[in-house]
């Protein structure tokens, strides 16, 4: 399953890079963005939902969305996926990984240098002058209020059309082009400007390795692709490289 020429390539890989997508949590059960949504929100469009604009029209529709969403996230646990990515993390000297997820399994499953391009679900901060916020109490009928500017609350994330944190993207460039191999691991690799990451590292001739059961707009552009979910292909990989 896992070809020889990657098993070599990784043993002796001293800087790899991942980004991550929705993917690679789908196995713990949390749902894929792209995914219908289920029962109360099967009739939205999460894409007509993540925006400053959805917000702004309807904040308590969007501020429920994100608790149903945090609800679903605090359930679940890492899958083997995650937990082999923290495992290559201490078989690698440098490694980093790069997600566009706003749960934490890759935190939970002991991923350590993880750089969030979207936010993060738990967090909290207030929408007119991104206070962020540690301490609030869900309200009957609104989002709580910023204590600090009156504001409505909502969540730490990147909704579409806004700006992702500071220099992330810059950064992952510079690490993908430094790298001896790159992974993209479920992701659809529609959303930018993450899905310019490994289209970088694909341009500047590091190896790409795509880890998805659905080809995307890259499968035909990297090195290999491994047609499989995360949670399986990973930890077959990790044993094929290192027997762990
Ligand atoms: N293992 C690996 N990949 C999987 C698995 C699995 N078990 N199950 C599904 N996939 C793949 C799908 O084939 C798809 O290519 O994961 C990808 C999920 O795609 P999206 O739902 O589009 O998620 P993502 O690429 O992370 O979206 C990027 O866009 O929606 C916004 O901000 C949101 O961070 C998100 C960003």
């Amino acid at each position: 399953m896992i070809p020889d020429s990657l098993i070599n390539l990784l043993r002796d890989a001293k800087r790899v890079a991942v980004l991550t997508g929705a993917g690679v949590s789908a196995e713990s059960g949390v749902p894929t963005f792209r995914d219908a949504q289920t029962g109360l929100w099967a009739k939205y469009d999460p894409q007509d939902l993540a925006t400053p604009q959805a917000f702004m029209a309807n904040p308590e529709l969007v501020w429920n969305w994100y608790a149903w969403r945090r609800d679903l996230a605090e359930q679940v646990s890492p899958n083997p996926g995650h937990y082999a990515l923290a495992k290559m993390e201490q078989l690698v000297p440098e490694f980093a990984t790069f997600t566009q997820n706003v749960d934490d399994l890759h935190d939970q499953a002991g991923s350590q240098n993880i750089t969030r391009f979207h936010g993060n679900l738990f967090g909290v901060k207030c929408f007119d002058n991104h206070h962020m916020i540690d301490n609030w109490r869900e309200l009957p009928g609104t989002p709580p209020t910023c204590p600090e500017c009156g504001s409505w609350l909502r969540p730490d994330v990147v909704w579409f059309g806004e700006a992702l944190p500071e220099n992330v993207i810059d950064h992952a460039v510079q690490v993908v082009r430094a790298a001896d191999v790159v992974f993209s691991i479920g992701t659809s690799s529609l959303v930018m400007p993450a899905a310019a990451v490994p289209v970088e590292a694909i341009n500047a001739g590091i190896p790409v390795i795509e880890i998805n059961p659905n080809a995307t707009p890259i499968s035909e552009h990297v090195a290999l692709t491994l047609r499989g979910k995360s949670g399986e292909v990973l930890p077959a990989l990790v044993e094929a490289v290192w027997g762990q």
